[in-house]
């Protein structure tokens, strides 16, 4: 696992381009496997949760080849139908691969994915979905064995708007005749570009980013060319790292529309923010009120810039309440956030944040994805030099990540350099 070395102290400023999104991407990926026809991912990022993807293809028989910033996916043939334990537990999330099998060869077979740092990933709601829509699954808690022999459209109500669930249940219905119907589906940003691209390519679905979806079902699905929307949760990453170092920087590749509310939120009154095209500027105003975030589905705060959020909240001016309810287990962050001298109280779901004059550096370790992002933010902003062990989970989402903080002017150095 890789370290980073950070010396804090350092304003941020400059400009960085921002990647696609890891969480449209991945679902587009799986969504290629419903042509056979040639799909192009433009400015593809190079994050390990793509690779992980690209493995999972690449079992199925898919080829994939990056050329450039673009993925190419060649989907004609696909002769496999299992996704082992070693692949599903290393993407927890690619559930979703499930409803793409079904629709492209009626069968598919799948190791659970299986719990991880933050929390346990129950799949109950895919499962009930799919077998609304005529899916006969064997389940045994460890692997789902799924057939797709007499598929037939269905009204779902999710019980929860899993962003996972919709996925699998827009990418196993595409091309059941007739209307499927879901209720409460995920309305994140990156669920409707996901529903674009699909459309793109010859689906019938509407509803995007609303309450309810319909998915009409459609003969064939052809090949496209196309680019993904923007990484917010990559722009908020960024953006709170300005903020808690008092800095200036520019963002290229972003539009703010889908993201404004949090945006809101890291300014809270006090940065300059404006945006031109697709270019973000942003100005820290120095002061960083605290702050009050509850997590939940789009439209709320995401989950994922929750534990960015705590180190917002650790160098702010007063206190602040940070309410975690997506995922159960999710603030390992915190621990490692003490040792740097933050002052957080944890009660159930919610972290009670008093804002300190300044963080230490100390050696950290990431848990997971974004809680070490956080533990990087942190050392930015912290006195003196922080490492931050496990830099593998957050290559899992961030391309190029100490290449941007570098370009940023912050002083971090891979350890492996
Ligand atoms: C996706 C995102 C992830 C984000 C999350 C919530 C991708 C690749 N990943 O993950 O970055 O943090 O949405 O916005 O898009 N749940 C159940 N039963 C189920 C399914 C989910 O109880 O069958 C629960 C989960 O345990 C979790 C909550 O619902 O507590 C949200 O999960 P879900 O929306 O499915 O997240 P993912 O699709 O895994």
């Amino acid at each position: 696992m890789g370290l980073l070395e950070i010396r804090g102290g350092r304003k941020l400023s400059g400009s960085i381009k921002i990647q696609s999104a890891k969480n449209a991407v991945l679902p587009m990926m799986a969504g290629a496997i419903l042509t056979k026809e040639q799909v192009v991912i433009k400015n593809c990022p190079k994050i390990s949760d793509v690779f992980s993807m690209i493995d999972i293809l690449h079992t199925l028989g898919v080829k994939t080849v990056f050329q450039g910033e673009d993925l190419i996916i060649d989907p004609s043939v696909v002769n496999s139908n299992l996704i082992t334990a070693s692949l599903s537990k290393k993407l927890r999330s690619s559930v979703f691969i499930l409803g793409a099998l079904l629709s492209r060869t009626g069968s598919a077979q799948m190791s659970y994915p299986g719990g991880c740092a933050i929390g346990e990933r129950p799949i109950d709601i895919h499962i009930a979905a799919l077998k609304s829509l005529g899916v006969e699954i064997d389940d045994d808690k460890t692997f789902l064995s799924c057939r797709a022999t007499r598929l037939k459209p269905s009204t779902i109500r999710l019980k929860y708007p899993s962003v996972g669930a919709t996925e699998n249940v827009i990418l196993a219905s595409v091309f059941i005749k007739g209307k499927t119907v879901i209720y409460n589906p995920a309305k994140e940003p990156e669920i409707v570009d996901f529903i674009n691209f699909l459309n793109a390519m010859g689906a019938n679905i509407s509803g995007a980013g609303k309450s309810v979806l319909v998915v009409e079902g459609v003969k064939k699905l052809h090949g496209i060319e196309y680019t993904p929307i923007e990484d917010r949760i990559e722009t908020g990453t960024f953006l709170i790292a300005a903020a808690v170092t008092g800095g200036e920087i520019q963002l290229f590749n972003c539009k703010t529309e889908n993201f404004l509310f949090i945006i809101n939120k890291i300014c809270n009154n006090t940065c300059k923010f404006t945006q031109k095209n697709d270019i973000i500027y942003y100005k820290s105003g120095g002061v960083i009120n605290p702050v009050k975030i509850t997590t939940g589905p789009h439209p709320e705060f995401p989950t994922d810039l929750q534990a960015q959020m705590t180190v917002f909240a650790s160098v702010a001016k007063g206190r602040s309440v940070i309410k975690e309810t997506v995922f159960e287990d999710r603030f390992h962050h915190l621990t490692e956030l003490r040792k740097m001298g933050a002052d957080v109280t944890l009660k159930g779901n919610t972290a009670f944040i008093n804002g300190v004059e300044t963080l230490y550096g100390a050696f950290v370790k990431a848990n997971d994805l974004r809680g070490g992002a956080a533990l990087v933010i942190a050392g930015l902003v912290a006195k003196g030099l922080t490492v931050v062990d496990g830099m593998s989970h957050v290559e899992r989402g961030y391309q190029d990540f100490e290449y941007k903080l570098s370009a940023l002017s912050a002083d971090v150095k891979n350890k492996k350099d």
